[in-house]
């Protein structure tokens, strides 16, 4: 096993006393509004370590993306605190950089690589333009986009919009990718594309992200750690290991196993739900 899957097994990590990369503790996210006070996610802890591919999995309105605003630096917890590489959260930084669902995140009025040398630029990964260049065309063609570099975003599909999303993503190179449900708009043949497209990017650079999904099977696939979270207010459920999971064994008992599992927990909680909400009525 090589450094990164190790750490992605998430076993020898704690052996090996490899400090996490993002370590969110006790972590209370709250929305005020005129009327209300919005609970996001309540005391949510975990920890994401080099090479991991940490899911954090839940139903809609669970708090995935109130995490995510707040591992990004947008939002700041009421309770509890999130630490990059050992040091407070406080405001956004090119160390953590945001892959969306929404198809619109590129600019349209920039080519493929100029969307993402825009982004080396700006973020000061890169000082020249002929650097930001390189950079970008080294990550198009990870993403297998060379040939479509000077293409305006409108004549691209959804999933290669995708794609050069996470290639402007990678490009950063930052600490680590946050990605919240980046292929939930697409259909599921490139879906299932998408999934193996991030594998094999991970298998060559062993990068380390935090995605969101509500989707399990995609949770086990993607994932080497996942988070399970309890409906609104999110609170972690459980944390389980997946990393010998993926679409050539998904049809293997421990795949169906953890799949059930999960459904499970996340079934309990729908039909407690419901009782509540039938006490209300
Ligand atoms: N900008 C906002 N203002 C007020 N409440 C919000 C806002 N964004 C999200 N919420 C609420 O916070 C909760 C968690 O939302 P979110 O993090 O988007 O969930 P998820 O990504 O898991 O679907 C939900 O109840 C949602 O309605
Ligand atoms: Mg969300």
């Amino acid at each position: 096993m090589t450094d990164g899957a190790q750490a992605a097994a998430g076993v020898s990590s704690a052996a090996a006393a490899v400090d996490p990369i993002l370590d969110v503790d006790g972590v209370t996210l709250q929305y005020k509004t005129k009327e209300h006070l919005i609970t996001a996610t309540y005391r949510v802890g975990f920890k994401v370590y080099p090479a991991d591919r940490f899911v954090l999995l839940g139903p809609s309105g669970c708090g995935k993306s109130t995490l995510l605003k707040g591992v990004a630096g947008y939002m700041t917890p009421v309770e509890g605190n999130m630490r990059l590489k050992g040091v407070d959260i406080k405001e956004p930084g090119p160390d953590r950089v945001m892959v969306f669902q929404e198809f619109d995140q590129l600019l349209p009025w920039k080519t493929v690589k100029q969307n993402i040398t825009f982004a080396l630029m700006n973020g000061g990964k890169c000082k020249t333009q002929r650097e930001a260049d390189d950079l970008a065309m080294q990550y198009i063609k990870k993403v297998k986009l060379d040939r479509f570099e000077d293409t305006y975003p409108h004549m691209l599909s959804g999933g290669m919009k995708q794609r050069v999303a996470i290639a402007r993503g990678m490009a950063m190179e930052p600490d680590i990718l946050l990605m919240d449900e980046p292929f939930a708009a697409l259909d599921a043949l490139t879906r299932r594309q998408m999934q193996e497209e991030l594998l094999a990017l991970w298998e060559d650079t062993h990068f380390t992200v935090l995605f969101v999904t509500h989707s399990i099977e995609e949770a086990l696939i993607v994932g080497s750690r996942i988070l399970v979270l309890s409906p609104h207010p999110g609170q972690v459920k459980a944390e389980l290991n997946a990393h010998d999971l993926n679409h050539g064994n998904m049809s293997s008992p421990e795949f169906g196993e953890l799949q059930t599992k999960i459904h499970d927990m996340l079934f309990a909680d729908r039909i407690l739900e419901d009782e509540l909400q039938g006490e209300d009525a």
